[in-house]
Order: C-alpha cells, then sequence, then structure tokens
C-alpha cells in the first residue's frame, strides 16, 4: 500500500485529484495542457511538490550533485538510485514517479534490465536513460519487460567529459539533425516520453513536430509538453553559476509549497521559460 490511500490530511484540490499515469500524461498532451515536472530525492519533498501540484517526479542522477556534492553525476550508483527511489516513493501523494538510470546503466542489456527493474521495485513508474538512436534495442528490451521508458536527449550529463563540458547541444545542422532523428526513431522503437536539455528551440520545435509522445523539456524552450527543473534550482540553493534556464521561484514567495505552486503556475501559464530562459 502506497501513501496515496491515506490522504485525509491533503488539500482537496489533491484529494480529488487522481494519480498522475502515462496515460493521464498522453490526456494532457492531447489537451495542450502543460505537464509540470520536477526533481525530488525524499518523502518530504516528494509529498510538498505532490501537493503543490507536480505532476512528475524524476528521482534524477543530478542528486549527485545537489546532494553529494560532486561536480558530475557520474559518481552516482543503482544503490543510491534506488535508495532515494524509495524515499520518494513514501512521501508522493499524486505524481507518476520517474528515476534516473545511472552512468554505466548501458554497459550492457542485461545490466540495463537488471536496474530498471530494480528502480522499478523501489518504486518507479517509468525509468529515463540517457541515449540515442544507439539505443533502441535498450528501450525495446525494457518495453518487453513492462517498463516505460523516457529517453534523454540533448545534453546528456553522464557524457559531460565527451562533450567538454556541460555545453548547448544540437547547435550545428548536422548535429540538429541528429537529434531529430534520434527523437523519431527511439519513439519508432516504443520510447513512452522524451525529455530534451539545452538545444536551441529552433530543434525543439522541429522535434515537436516529429514525434507524438510526450517531451518535457530543460533548457528547450517553451514549446515542449512539459518542464522540469531541478528542485535545488527552483529554491535557489545551488551554487552559481546557473545555466539561463535556472529560475529561483522562492524569492516571491514565503514558503516552499507556494515557491513549487509559482513554479506549477507559471508552467501551466506559459510564463516559465521565457524567451530570454531559452536558447536560440
Ligand atoms: O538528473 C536530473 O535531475 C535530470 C534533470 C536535469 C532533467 O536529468
Amino acid at each position: 500500500m502506497n501513501n496515496n490511500s491515506n490522504n485525509s490530511t491533503l488539500p482537496n484540490t489533491v484529494k480529488n485529484t487522481a494519480p498522475v499515469t502515462l496515460s493521464s500524461l498522453q490526456k494532457q498532451k492531447a489537451l495542450k495542457e502543460k505537464t509540470t515536472c520536477l526533481t525530488a530525492y525524499d518523502a518530504s519533498f516528494a509529498r510538498v511538490a505532490g501537493e503543490a501540484g507536480v505532476d512528475l517526479l524524476l528521482i534524477g542522477d543530478s542528486l549527485g550533485m545537489v546532494l553529494q556534492g560532486n561536480t558530475s553525476t557520474l559518481p552516482v550508483s543503482i544503490e543510491h538510485m534506488v535508495y532515494h527511489t524509495e524515499c520518494v516513493a513514501r512521501g508522493r501523494v499524486r505524481s507518476m514517479i520517474m528515476s534516473d538510470l545511472p552512468f554505466l546503466s548501458t554497459v550492457s542489456e542485461i545490466q540495463c534490465l537488471d536496474w530498471a527493474g530494480k528502480l522499478m521495485q523501489a518504486g518507479a513508474e517509468i525509468v529515463k536513460l540517457e541515449g540515442g538512436q544507439w539505443a533502441t534495442s535498450y528501450v525495446e528490451q525494457l518495453k518487453r519487460c513492462g517498463i516505460p521508458v523516457c529517453v534523454h536527449l540533448g545534453l546528456t550529463p553522464q557524457y559531460v567529459h565527451q562533450f567538454g563540458g556541460y555545453k548547448v547541444q544540437g547547435k550545428k545542422l548536422d548535429a540538429a539533425q541528429r537529434l531529430i532523428e534520434d527523437a523519431q526513431v527511439l519513439e519508432n522503437s516504443g520510447a513512452d516520453m522524451l525529455l530534451l536539455e539545452c538545444i536551441p528551440i529552433s530543434v525543439t520545435e522541429k522535434i515537436m513536430n516529429a514525434v507524438h509522445i510526450p517531451v518535457i523539456g530543460i533548457g528547450a524552450g517553451k514549446l515542449t509538453d512539459g518542464q522540469i527543473l531541478v528542485m535545488h534550482d527552483l529554491l535557489g540553493v545551488s551554487p552559481p553559476p546557473h545555466a539561463r534556464f535556472v529560475e529561483n521561484f522562492l524569492t516571491n514567495q514565503n514558503s516552499i509549497h507556494a515557491a513549487i505552486a509559482a513554479y506549477v503556475d507559471a508552467v501551466r501559464n506559459q510564463t516559465y521559460p521565457t524567451d530570454a530562459q531559452s536558447f536560440h
């Protein structure tokens, strides 16, 4: 039994709202309603985020940076991901739960399936994999086992050393073309969702025209079906320098709940992200 069944202390808006699922996210896309996503790593923040209206919680391997103090996500292990997924699953109210497959998940299809299975057993309802069209066989294997998959494209932080830093991706014509192709091929191989990070808005637009599955963005402009932020960036507790799309939503609010609710409103009303918070 999870906490969804024991919600007598929740506000009415949350109490009366059905749990978010893959099909409700697809419905949101069809209705052109924006999906609100946020990272969470523990039960308390998962609960507050759900009460503030966040649809999708990501247990991101960004925890390696914002919780553990590393300079990249590479030191994060599957054991760390399982532990934080269990914590979030205990606290969530209605949000869907997505967990990151950490660095070296794609050493082999067997390793990927094994680790994804551990995340699902810990409470995830979809796993996220950093990849490109080379990952189609991984997506197919995961889907065969009943594991929904989101593929992360663009600035994939596990590849930071290959990129030579945290840089905007898809700026050159051939790289942009490859991203659009990746998105189409991965949708055809069964991916349920895409996450686009740090790409020019013109490339986002082409991907949005090319695929039918929900697409979440971070630093990818306002055309995606939803937005995601790292909790610590939203609350202004991650150290500078900050990426262009980072906004501290706590500045004008007097509680963490109000800050997350302000972010949710801004995404739904499409006042976040602005043009100035996007790459052109
Ligand atoms: O790990 C993470 O938090 C992420 C987000 C930046 C999308 O992948």
